[in-house]
């Protein structure tokens, strides 16, 4: 048996002002889109802000379903609408911001896993790290640098 480190490397930010300004205003858009969540279930709304390479923004916020699992998260509907609408334009940076309605979330939330898979994909598409920044409704930003650093082991198209 042998151990194997897999070093990941995250940055922290205190608030949205020490973000550098391009990344202030698209995370600002996040928490804009964020209050457009279709969230009646969980009341836990998410906003999704994709930057492409053209300055263009793409915006997601989550879609919910009374059939639970038919729903979407924030980051798939910004990165799919994304892929459907620019599907060959490099994306810069993503922001994601993420609140409960009934109480503010203070502490950085970040994709789940499903949503690091499709992040992923395109990451792999475009063979260029996408950085990732996420938070909650305010309070600290978590930077990071790309979506494999959030996934220690791959699932990719070589695996296949
Ligand atoms: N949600 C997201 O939009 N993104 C995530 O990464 C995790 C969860 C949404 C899905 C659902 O509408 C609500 O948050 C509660 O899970």
């Amino acid at each position: 048996m042998k151990k194997i480190n897999i070093p990941t490397t995250f940055y922290a930010y205190n608030t949205t002002t020490d973000l550098p300004l391009e990344i202030q205003s698209l995370m600002q858009k996040a928490a804009n889109v964020r209050q457009q969540a279709y969230a009646p279930y969980s009341k836990f709304q998410v906003g999704a802000a994709i930057l492409l390479k053209n300055g263009q923004v793409v915006l997601g916020s989550n879609q919910e379903n009374a059939a639970y699992p038919s729903g979407l998260c924030a980051e798939r509907t910004a990165i799919f609408a994304a892929g459907a609408n620019f599907p060959n334009q490099e994306i810069t940076a993503i922001c994601i911001s993420a609140s409960s309605i009934l109480k503010d979330t203070l502490e950085p939330i970040p994709p789940c896993g499903a949503c690091r898979q499709s992040l992923l994909e395109y990451e792999n598409k475009q063979a260029k790290p996408i950085p990732i920044y996420f938070m909650g409704k305010s309070g600290q930003i978590i930077q990071s640098p790309s979506v494999k650093n959030l996934i220690p082991f791959t699932f990719k198209e070589d695996s296949l």
